[in-house]
């Protein structure tokens, strides 16, 4: 599993939670944070890399936790690795219309607003749902840096959000993997009418399924969980303690 820095470790809780027999390699791009504003192809590139240190620690699967990741470089990486790769977005955008809202909010990084990606997937899915996507990129950084839960956190959700007080949905695609972690500050914003999606539950499904359907699931609950982070290993010890309990064998630097 990879992500541009700890947003990913929401999938990895999922991951952990449902699927507990099953070991985990998580790459925190931090030395590269953040992806949101960097050109698709500067991404494609950083992906790739990390897609191939996984494939030297014998992953049976990839998983791109990262909405930015998913949109620039699924295709690619899916192509170059000869194992399953997963992103987030389809199964963010399946679960969004599962929902059965008539009007979707997206709000994601700047690099996955201008994809479209969600926009696309929901409208092969359900072409008359009416979406509204709003680039939130200060949000990434809130989750970064530690301050959910604070004041802070709040105000800043309260501003980029605002866009919403004119374009009401009845649902709310949590397109960026840092922000199911601010889903308190989210929902207070939003009120409690709106649903929240938080694309992990879908995407740990897939996953379920992919390896239930060729034999590949752990058998025993022998896993194991390593941490990497491409740059300041604190960062992700802080997010691994706090958003995965501290149930992670180790966290450690790689240069990649
Ligand atoms: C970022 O690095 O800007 C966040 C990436 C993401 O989770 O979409």
């Amino acid at each position: 599993m990879m992500d541009s820095g700890l947003g990913g470790l929401s999938v990895a809780r999922v991951l952990r939670q449902q699927l507990p027999n099953e070991s985990l390699v998580f790459v925190g791009d931090e030395g590269h944070f953040p992806y949101g504003t960097k050109p698709q192809a500067t991404i494609r590139r950083l992906v790739s890399q990390i897609g191939q240190f996984l494939l030297h620690q014998d992953v049976k699967m990839m998983i791109i936790a990262c909405n930015t990741a998913t949109a620039a470089a699924l295709d690619r990486v899916s192509q170059e690795l000869p194992i399953p790769v997963i992103g987030v977005i389809q199964p963010g955008a399946k679960a969004a219309v599962k929902t059965g809202a008539a009007s979707i909010g997206v709000i994601a990084t700047d690099s996955t607003t201008q994809d479209g990606a969600y926009v696309r997937d929901i409208h092969q899915l359900s072409p008359n749902v009416h979406v509204v996507a709003q680039a939130t990129q200060p949000l990434v950084s809130i989750v970064e840096h530690g301050q959910t839960g604070t004041a802070k956190a709040q105000v800043t959700v309260n501003q980029q959000l605002s866009m919403f007080d004119n374009h009401p949905v009845q649902a709310l695609i949590l397109g960026c993997t840092h922000f199911p972690f601010l889903s308190k500050e989210i929902q207070r914003k939003m009120g409690d009418k709106v649903k929240l999606v938080d694309p992990a539950l879908e995407t740990v499904h897939e996953a379920r399924q992919y390896l239930t359907a060729h034999d590949l699931l752990a058998a025993q609950k022998e896993s194991y969980v390593h941490l990497y982070s491409t740059g300041d290993v604190h960062d992700l010890i802080a997010g691994g303690d706090k958003w995965l309990a501290g149930q992670y064998d180790d966290c450690l630097h790689i240069d990649l």
